[in-house]
């Protein structure tokens, strides 16, 4: 059910609605929600005054007032002076999410001008717009509808009764983000017998159709005829062929941003088998390869000024006959030859390979982002994403990127003292090397195969889905990488505008 948001150029009282959402900061009543609280009999008023709401970070209050909205939400922002972009999405998400819950088909949202305080109102309306596609999003569409079903949660109106230019400007920027962050999420979602490697490149394909994009799909044939070896070697004991994904969006002339996402469409581990607990939750293990599909559609709807090229390696990694096994050497697309000691450490081979196409567009750098080792989750939790790279400008731009967005990056050092640990007896390089510094070995394996460009890798093997039902979130995937992706992406368009003047 397609799910939209715009802005409306009205005040919350006298706002006929199923579900008014109003967000408002740490105290009393707004001055600004008087008409608002005359219109409810002075509901609002009487909520504050008996100490009822005040307005902290997660807290809703539901009314069900006389007069033109049926309910009326109020949604805690947290302490005003703390007011930011995450304050807004978190509220937006969690008013969203609560109408879904509810079952109204649509729904409104107002912030109260007070609390926004160093928020300037286009950011707002980014943030709001990312919030609201965000907390609206759920997937049934393998369950049965229920007997009693209620409609589904088609619309929610941005209420704006001043600065709604601005407004409306940063919305347009948040809702085609909250449009690509929805498409990723809906990929990673799908269970690893619908989403194949092939159904990644159609999916990519479509993508590319629909917003003119060029698209280069190469099946088994055509990567074995490039020579890309480890994506090869990871595909080899699978029934499923795997794809190499190039899209190619070219909003401007110049050397592109090239992001790299990582497709396993299912990860057993390969010989070197996973534990059965959880290994369900390996369908995710292509949500790198969503985050970039998702950056394109946010880049078809808003056609930037940017020139950005997509690559996405995509296979499952399975058990059999023909498998890839411990001990085996294989040569990569660049010609190194890699010692395969865990067949369960194969997201950098088929991001080893990737990285070495990735040279052929003079990228101006590049990005790759990968659900890659579990020690990721062990140093950062499921708080952070973890990034590495050989630029530390680049790195700085990412982990700033990420902050306006919401999804935090964190550094790790990549220091000449742990390329040891890569080390192979036999080859040029091994593919793991064992539990210490998980990350780090994962990340200067991946260093080995960069070569004339800035680049930096994202861990987001611990952000990219969550087993924990929030005031914002369902469980599930995340869309992770998509908000970041694209703060990256469009501020590097700012910069070349300002360069050209
Ligand atoms: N896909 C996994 C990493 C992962 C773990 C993602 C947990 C999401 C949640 C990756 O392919 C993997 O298996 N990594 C190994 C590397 C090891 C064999 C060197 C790991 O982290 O254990
Ligand atoms: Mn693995
Ligand atoms: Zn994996």
């Amino acid at each position: 059910m397609p799910f939209e948001t715009a802005v409306v150029p009205a005040g919350p009282a006298g706002f006929e609605t199923p579900l008014l959402a109003v967000a408002v900061a740490r105290g009393g009543l707004p001055s600004s929600l008087a008409s608002l609280d005359k219109g409810t009999g002075g509901a609002l008023g009487r909520l504050f005054a008996a100490g009822d709401f005040s307005g902290k970070k997660d807290e809703t209050a539901l009314v069900y007032p006389p007069g033109p909205a049926a309910r009326v939400l109020l949604v805690g922002l947290g302490k005003g002076e703390e007011m930011s972009r995450a304050s807004l999405r978190r509220a937006a998400a969690a008013a969203a999410k609560r109408a879904r819950a509810l079952g109204v088909a649509r729904a409104a949202f107002h912030v109260v001008p007070e609390a926004l305080g160093p928020v300037s109102p286009r950011e707002a309306g980014q943030a709001i717009a990312e919030g609201l596609a965000h907390g609206a999003w759920q997937y049934n569409e393998m369950k049965r509808p229920a007997d009693d079903q209620k409609p589904p949660l088609t619309r929610i109106d941005v209420l704006a009764p001043a600065d709604t230019d601005a407004l409306t400007a940063g919305h347009r920027v948040g809702a085609a983000i909250g449009a690509g962050q929805t498409l990723a999420r809906g990929i990673q979602v799908l269970p690893g017998n619908v989403c194949t490697p092939s159904y990644v490149a159609r999916t990519a394909e479509e993508i590319a159709a629909r917003h003119g994009f060029a698209a280069t799909v190469l099946d088994k044939a055509a990567i074995t005829k490039e020579g890309m070896g480890a994506l090869l070697a990871v595909a080899q004991g699978s029934a499923e062929e795997p794809r190499f994904v190039a899209l190619e969006y070219a909003g401007a002339e110049g050397a592109p941003v090239v992001l790299v996402g990582k497709g396993v469409t299912f990860d057993t581990g390969g010989i070197s088998i996973k534990p059965a607990q959880n290994m369900e939750d390996m369908k995710y293990d292509m949500s790198g390869a969503a985050a970039v599909l998702g950056t394109f559609e946010m880049l078809g709807r808003l056609r930037p000024s940017v020139r950005v090229v997509g690559l996405i390696p995509t296979t499952e990694n399975m058990p059999s006959g023909t498998a890839v096994k411990p001990g085996d050497v294989i040569t990569s697309l660049s010609g190194k030859t890699i010692e395969v000691i865990n067949t369960d450490a194969e997201g950098r081979l088929i991001l080893c390979d990737a990285l070495t196409y990735a040279r052929r567009y003079q990228p101006a750098c590049v990005l790759d982002i990968a659900t890659l080792t579990g020690a990721i989750v062990v140093a950062l939790g499921h708080t952070a994403s973890g990034v590495m790279g050989t630029d530390d400008r680049l790195i700085e731009d990412v982990r700033q990127a990420g902050e306006r967005a919401g999804e935090r990056v964190w550094p790790l050092p990549l220091w000449d003292d742990y390329r040891d640990l890569m080390k192979s007896d036999i080859a040029d390089v091994k593919n793991s090397g064992g539990r210490p510094a998980g990350s780090i070995s994962a990340g200067w394996f991946l260093r080995e195969f960069v070569d004339g460009f800035p680049w930096a890798h994202l861990d987001i093997a611990g952000t990219a889905y969550t087993d924990r039902e929030d005031a914002t979130r369902v469980k599930g995937p995340t869309g992770f990488g998509v908000r970041l992706f694209s703060e990256f992406v469009l501020s590097r368009q700012a910069a070349a505008g300002a360069a050209a003047r």
